[in-house]
C-alpha cells in the first residue's frame, strides 16, 4: 500500500471562507494531487501570489503549482460553464492545467432548472441565505436518482431523458413564477459546454487508488466547513453536502486507511455569511472593526460576512467531528491592536445554565448567549511574523487559551495574506506534509 502518512486533509472548522486556499496552495507544492471531494462554486477559494490574489471556486488550489494533478472528486457538484470560465482565467494569468485535470465521471452537474429553483426558494419565506448557485437543488436531484453526472454527458443521446424527469419535477414546482429555458436548449448548451471536457472525464477513484497503492501524496481540499455540514452542521442553516471528514470518503471513494492526517482550519475569530446561528456574532461597532480589517465580504457572492469573537465550543465540535490532528489558525493578524480579544469559551442558557453542548436544532440556539473571556490585546503588530517565539506575549496567551478550548494543537499560524506571511510550529502534526 501507499504511504498515506503523507496524505492530508485540509478541512474547515467554522461557517467557511477560514483560508483554507492559502494554507492548500501552500502545502500544494509537496504534494502530486490535490483533489476536492465536495461542493460546487458556492466556495471561493482565494489565493495571493505576489500580492495578486486569485478567487477559484471549482478547480483545486493545488492550481497554481505545475507539479500537481488536479482531481475533481465523485462528492463535487460542477457548473461547467463556470469552470470553463476559471480554467480561461487562469490561462490568462499563464496557468494551465492541461494535461493534469482530471473529473471524476460520478460527479453531478448543475444544471440551469437548479440554479433558477435555488433562486426562486431563496425567494421564499424560509430563506437560507444560500450562494444562490443551484448547489442544494443539484444535489437534492442526486439524492432523489435525477442527477446528471459527468459520466451521463459521454453519452449525448441519452441526456434529454436524463434530465427530463428533474427538470419537469423543478417546472412543476415554481409554476409560471420563473420561466425556465426550454429543454432542448439546456441539452444542446450542456453538450456545448461540456464538450471540452469530455477527455477530462473518468474514473477518478481508481485514479487515487492507483496513486495512494503507488505511494504519491494526495492532498484533499475541503470546501465550506464543518457548521455548514448537511449532518453535522447548523441544519437547516449549511450547505448541501458533507464539508467534514465522512465527505472526503464519499466524495472520493479512498478507504480511510488512505488518509494521513487532518489539518484543521479556523479564522482567529468567526465569520459566517448567510442566515443561521452564530452566537458570537457582534452587532457592535467591533463586529464592523473585523468585517473592514479583516476584509470580510464573500468571494463568491461579495457579501458582507457576520464577525464575531472565536468561539470555541463550536471548533471543538468540528476538531471532534473531523479527528483534527492540528490546527492552522488564519488572519491573525486582524485582531493587531485591539485592546482587548474576546474568545468564546461556552453559551449561557435562559436558565443562566452554561454549557459547551452543540444544539442539533436550530431553535434551540436562540436562547443561548456566548460566554466571553476577554484577554489583554496587543500592541505590536503580529502581521507578517514567522517565528511563534518572536509574537507578543499577549498574541501567544490568545492562542494558548485558543487552543485549550479546542483541544487540538497549533500547526500553523497565518499573520497575512501573502504566502510567506505565517508560523509553521516546528513540533507540530502536519502528516510528513511541512517536514519533507
Ligand atoms: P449553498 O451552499 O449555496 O446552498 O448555501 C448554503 C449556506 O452555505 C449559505 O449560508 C451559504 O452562505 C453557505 N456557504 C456555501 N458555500 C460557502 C462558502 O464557500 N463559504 C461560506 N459560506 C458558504
Amino acid at each position: 500500500m501507499g504511504h498515506a502518512a503523507s496524505n492530508l486533509a485540509i478541512l474547515g472548522l467554522q461557517w467557511g471562507d477560514e483560508g483554507k486556499g492559502k494554507v492548500v496552495d501552500l502545502l500544494s507544492p509537496r504534494f502530486r494531487h490535490v483533489v476536492r471531494f465536495q461542493g460546487g462554486n458556492n466556495a471561493g477559494h482565494t489565493v495571493v501570489v505576489n500580492g495578486q490574489s486569485i478567487a477559484l471556486h471549482q478547480v483545486p488550489s493545488g492550481a497554481l503549482h505545475e507539479g500537481c494533478f488536479l482531481v475533481v472528486g465523485s462528492g463535487v457538484v460542477l457548473n461547467l460553464d463556470v469552470f470553463q470560465q476559471e480554467i480561461d482565467r487562469l490561462k490568462a494569468r499563464g496557468i494551465d492545467v492541461t494535461g493534469r485535470l482530471l473529473l471524476s465521471e460520478k460527479a453531478h452537474v448543475i444544471l440551469p432548472h437548479h440554479i433558477a429553483l435555488d433562486r426562486w426558494r431563496e425567494g421564499g419565506s424560509n430563506p437560507i441565505g444560500t450562494t444562490g448557485r443551484g448547489i442544494g437543488p443539484c444535489y437534492e436531484m442526486k439524492a432523489g436518482r435525477m442527477g446528471v453526472r459527468l459520466g451521463d454527458l459521454l453519452s449525448p443521446a441519452l441526456l434529454p431523458d436524463r434530465i427530463r424527469q428533474g427538470y419537469e419535477e423543478v417546472r412543476l414546482r415554481v409554476g409560471t413564477s420563473v420561466e425556465l429555458p426550454p429543454l432542448d436548449a439546456i441539452v444542446d448548451d450542456l453538450r456545448k459546454v461540456s464538450a471540452p471536457f469530455l477527455p477530462l472525464i473518468g474514473d477518478a477513484q481508481a485514479h487515487l487508488y492507483a496513486a495512494w497503492r503507488r505511494g504519491e501524496s494526495i492532498l484533499f481540499e475541503g470546501a465550506q466547513a464543518t457548521l455548514l455540514d448537511i449532518d453535522h452542521g447548523t441544519y437547516p442553516f449549511v450547505t448541501s453536502s458533507n464539508c467534514s471528514l465522512g465527505g472526503l470518503f464519499t466524495g472520493t471513494g479512498l478507504p480511510p486507511q488512505a488518509l494521513g492526517g487532518v489539518l484543521g482550519i479556523a479564522k482567529a475569530y468567526t465569520t459566517r455569511v448567510g442566515a443561521g446561528p452564530m452566537p458570537s456574532e457582534l452587532h457592535d461597532a467591533m463586529g464592523q472593526r473585523l468585517r473592514e480589517v479583516g476584509k470580510e465580504f464573500g468571494t463568491t457572492t461579495g457579501r458582507p460576512r457576520r464577525c464575531g469573537w472565536f468561539d470555541g465550543p463550536i471548533t471543538a465540535h468540528a476538531c471532534r467531528t473531523n479527528g483534527v490532528h492540528g490546527l492552522a489558525i488564519m488572519k491573525l493578524d486582524v485582531l493587531d491592536g485591539l485592546d482587548e480579544v474576546g474568545l468564546v469559551t461556552g453559551y449561557r442558557d435562559g436558565e443562566g445554565r452554561v454549557s459547551t453542548r452543540i444544539p442539533s436544532c436550530a431553535p434551540d440556539w436562540d436562547a443561548l448567549r456566548p460566554e466571553i473571556r476577554m484577554l489583554p490585546g496587543w500592541k505590536t503588530p503580529t502581521r507578517g511574523v514567522t517565528d511563534p517565539a518572536s509574537l507578543p506575549k499577549e498574541a501567544q496567551t490568545y492562542l494558548a487559551a485558543l487552543t485549550e478550548t479546542v483541544e487540538c494543537p497549533l500547526a500553523y499560524l497565518s499573520t497575512g495574506p501573502d504566502r510567506h506571511e505565517g508560523c509553521i510550529y516546528p513540533d507540530a502534526f502536519l502528516g510528513d506534509a511541512l517536514r519533507s
